[in-house]
């Protein structure tokens, strides 16, 4: 049994076998209607919880049906309605689910939340997004760039804006898929400093440049996310935009990366703020192959943490 908490803590060999097998799961069922079983049923007889503590679409989603195409069941929960919202332990929470179900997605605040789910829990427990990082995505990501521009490793991608959460598991991935990372963003929104370093202690080559028109030059991605996550203080909202404007991926920020460049957005987005409608809609955005991918990439996921 594996847990799924971050990039970082998974290895290198297995990501790489994680994405494959995302590939091979898509191509397997490309045509059937959703509702279709997969042909492998490998969660068949298995109950997943799904807990969310923050609100959600494709997280919510790609899980349910990913889980219910491998032949499994899945409960839907909102942190709010459970007792941990109420005072119960993380750790009681993790023992009392792992007697009922066979595999537990938390998406939540806190990253100690989902740590100790996972120290407590006697089943695999996967990050659906905490304030800190976001995994999952990033898997689907480098799915999606892979199916369309080849290897990852070596190019460069280069995230706009805010160090956030999202931003972080790019990090991560930039250590363990071997590509060379820009982050073009305020200096006040810099992503945590450990995210660096430790990057940089594995030989990534990782920049920080304040000039979003230099930072793309070249690149082979560009990536961007909300400018107000679900855990930042709406008061900040003003701020944040000021702060961010400069980095708005638009048409003429899209010119100066590769001709084939590809732009990246994990969604949702909000239009006219981050990006700009031609680049969301234009033909080098990925974003809904991204989104679809979610499914695929995280059916590869809960295989590798049921060893199934
Ligand atoms: N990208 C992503 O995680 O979307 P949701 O918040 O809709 O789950
Ligand atoms: N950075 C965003 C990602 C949403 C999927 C947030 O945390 O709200």
């Amino acid at each position: 049994m594996n847990h799924f908490l971050d990039i970082n803590k998974t290895s290198a060999a297995d990501l790489h076998k994680i994405i494959s097998e995302g590939h091979r799961i898509k191509t397997a069922r490309k045509g059937l209607p959703k509702g279709t079983p997969d042909a492998e049923q490998p969660l068949a007889n298995h109950m997943v919880a799904l807990i969310f503590e923050k609100p959600s679409t494709r997280t919510r989603v790609s899980f349910d049906v990913g889980v219910r195409q491998m032949g499994g069941e899945t409960m839907v929960l909102s942190g709010r309605d459970m007792q941990l919202g109420h005072g119960e332990t993380i750790a009681d929470t993790a023992r009392v689910l792992s007697r009922y179900v066979d595999m537990i997605m938390i998406r939540t605040f806190e990253e100690a939340t989902l740590l100790e789910m996972a120290e407590y829990a006697s089943v695999p427990v996967i990050n659906g997004l905490t304030d800190r990082t976001h995994p999952c995505q990033i898997m689907a990501d480098i799915m999606t760039f892979e199916e369309n521009n080849g290897p990852i490793k070596g190019k460069k991608v280069v995230w706009t804006g805010d160090g956030n959460n999202v931003c972080a598991s790019f990090i991560h991935a930039a250590g363990q898929f071997g590509f060379d990372l820009t982050f073009a963003g305020p200096e006040q929104l810099d992503p945590e400093q450990v995210f660096v370093d430790e990057a940089r202690a594995k030989g990534v080559n990782i920049t920080i440049e304040r000039d979003a028109e230099k930072a793309v030059q070249g690149a082979d991605l560009v990536v961007a996310d909300t400018w107000v996550s679900m855990h930042d203080a709406q008061s900040a909202r003003e701020r944040r935009h000021n702060l961010l404007r400069p980095y708005q991926v638009n048409d003429a920020l899209m010119a100066q990366a590769k001709p084939d460049a590809k732009f990246m957005h994990c969604l949702p987005a909000h239009r006219g703020e981050e990006v700009t409608n031609p680049v969301m809609d234009g033909p080098q955005s990925l974003v809904f192959d991204e989104a679809e991918n979610r499914l695929h990439a995280q059916k590869a996921v809960m295989r590798w943490c049921l060893g199934a």
